[in-house]
């Protein structure tokens, strides 16, 4: 057997892409909720532009999404038919407090995920639960500057401790941040900052990433003492980066684009900040406040496991090849990759890619590793008999599993799960639109918000349920 026995298939979503219901049971505002269709989101996740309030005049595609906060029983019914032995979610920040910064929390919205809790527990499906997916109270970006102020680092404490204590021996599996990484490239949407005009915007985002590690080792410290079961992990955006070509001066590039990839959780896996990192904060005047209890905090609480997303490999070009073809990527731009095919989306599609980066986190890191995403978005057509014929899917997610399977058996790659994104249509994290689906549960929603929410199974639906009944075995 390739896989585990007990090996964690299942699927993934956030809640700002799928709960909707934003304003209800007392949920406060938070950064995903500003964040507009249309051409402004991109200049809103840079924080370049600042829209910290809504307007009329832009439609905000999280406010209702795929509304899981009314539909949740039957999501989980369906996830439960497939077979899911784990579910990913994210909680809204602003349903358990409001600002952010209270001492006491929101008991409707804690209720509200022990519901959902205990509906995956009522089918053997075990929770994995992200703290914070892309969301950071409004009021905290207003009063406080997101992520750039240490004060975060306490009402995030505040946060993980009132979490571990309800949810103790319901939730196992935690992650911290997802794509932590997503700072240095999304910085509104991975800390929510807004940069002032002549900030120097590498140290802000630096000193974000510093506040988010120590908060995490934080939590994975408040974690154990609270629950010694409890397993922590990190969750990266990863993708190894390839050298464009082997000139050195594209295989520096890549290398450095590595490094700079991993060391969020470099931090979060060895406790301490790699070298090259402290050189260049040296060099280039970057302060991040670090203080010796930092340094022990960050020491003494890594983590668990390592979890992260896999989309696609990614291309770096030295300075010396300057006239390479450039491409986007889940907001990472990089060098094209003229072997691979695109997505619908221009995301390079490259399943052996998988298994390299695979092999080189477990190279690197020596835990167990976590694949908390994968999946291909694209557009889906409603056949009049009401089927959805998604065969690209099946044959993206066949290929990707196929290599996940060969790191394991081939390689072996310690993998504790697998947990596809976006299981159920939901809004696309990067455009806000809804028709980049990567479900294999088709939700009748367009771009502009309209439609009637019903849920149906794709022709994936049945293909991934056979997956998980045969652990892996059966992708045909
Ligand atoms: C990851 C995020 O970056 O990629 C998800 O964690 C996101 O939130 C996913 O949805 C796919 O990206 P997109 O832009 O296609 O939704």
């Amino acid at each position: 057997m390739a896989f585990r026995k007990d090996f964690l298939w299942g699927g993934a979503t956030a809640a700002n892409q799928c709960e909707g219901a934003y304003d209800v049971d007392g949920r406060g505002l938070a950064n995903v909720d500003v964040v507009p269709h249309g051409k402004d989101r991109f200049p809103v996740c840079l924080g370049d532009l600042k829209m910290l309030e809504c307007d009329a005049d832009h439609y905000y595609p999280a406010h209702g999404a795929i509304d899981f906060y009314h539909h949740y029983k039957e999501d989980i019914a369906l996830f439960a038919e497939m077979g899911f032995k784990t579910f990913r979610m994210s909680l809204a920040w602003t349903r358990i407090f409001p600002n952010g910064d209270e001492t006491e929390p929101n008991e409707a919205g804690l209720a509200f995920y022990e519901d959902v809790f205990r509906e995956c527990k009522k089918y053997g499906i075990e929770p994995l639960v992200t703290i914070t997916h892309f969301d950071c109270p409004i009021h905290l970006i207003k009063e406080y500057g997101g992520w750039r102020n240490r004060k975060l680092i306490d009402f995030y404490k505040n946060l993980a401790t009132v979490l571990f204590t309800r949810y103790k021996g319901l939730v196992k599996y935690w992650l911290t941040f997802n794509e932590i990484n997503m700072i240095l490239h999304l910085p509104f949407m991975g800390a929510g900052l807004v940069f002032e005009e002549g900030e120097n915007r590498e140290e802000a985002k630096f000193i974000a990433a510093h506040n988010e590690l120590v908060a995490s080792a934080w939590a994975t410290k408040i974690a154990r003492e609270i629950d010694p079961d409890a397993m922590i992990g990190c969750m990266l955006a990863a993708g190894t980066y390839y050298p464009y070509s082997c000139r050195p001066g594209d295989v520096r590039a890549a290398q450095l684009d590595n490094q700079q990839n991993y060391f969020f959780v470099d931090v979060q896996s060895r406790g301490y900040y790699p070298a090259w990192a402290l050189k260049k904060f040296e060099r280039e005047g970057i302060d991040v406040g670090m203080t010796d209890e930092d340094k022990q905090i960050l020491a003494e609480n890594t983590v668990d496991f390592i979890s992260f997303s896999y989309y696609s490999t990614r291309c770096s070009a030295g300075v010396d090849n300057p006239d390479v073809e450039r491409t986007q990527g889940n907001a990472f731009a990089g060098a094209k990759n003229p072997y691979l095919q695109e997505s619908q989306w221009g995301w390079a599609i490259d399943p052996m890619g998988f298994r390299i980066t695979l092999n080189d986190m477990y190279d690197r890191y020596q835990k167990p590793l976590f694949v908390v995403e994968n999946g291909l978005g694209a557009k889906d057509v409603v056949e009049e008999d009401g089927s959805i014929n998604d065969d690209y899917r099946i044959d993206y997610l066949r290929q990707h599993i196929q290599a996940m399977r060969d790191a394991v058996t081939e390689d072996g790659v310690d993998l504790m799960g697998y947990t596809s994104w976006g299981c159920i249509d939901l809004v696309s994290a990067s455009t806000g639109e809804m028709s980049k689906r990567y479900g294999f549960i088709y939700v009748d929603r367009d771009d502009a918000g309209n439609g009637t929410l019903k849920r149906s199974k794709k022709k994936s639906f049945d293909w991934y349920k056979k997956v998980i009944a045969s652990n892996g075995e059966d992708l045909s």
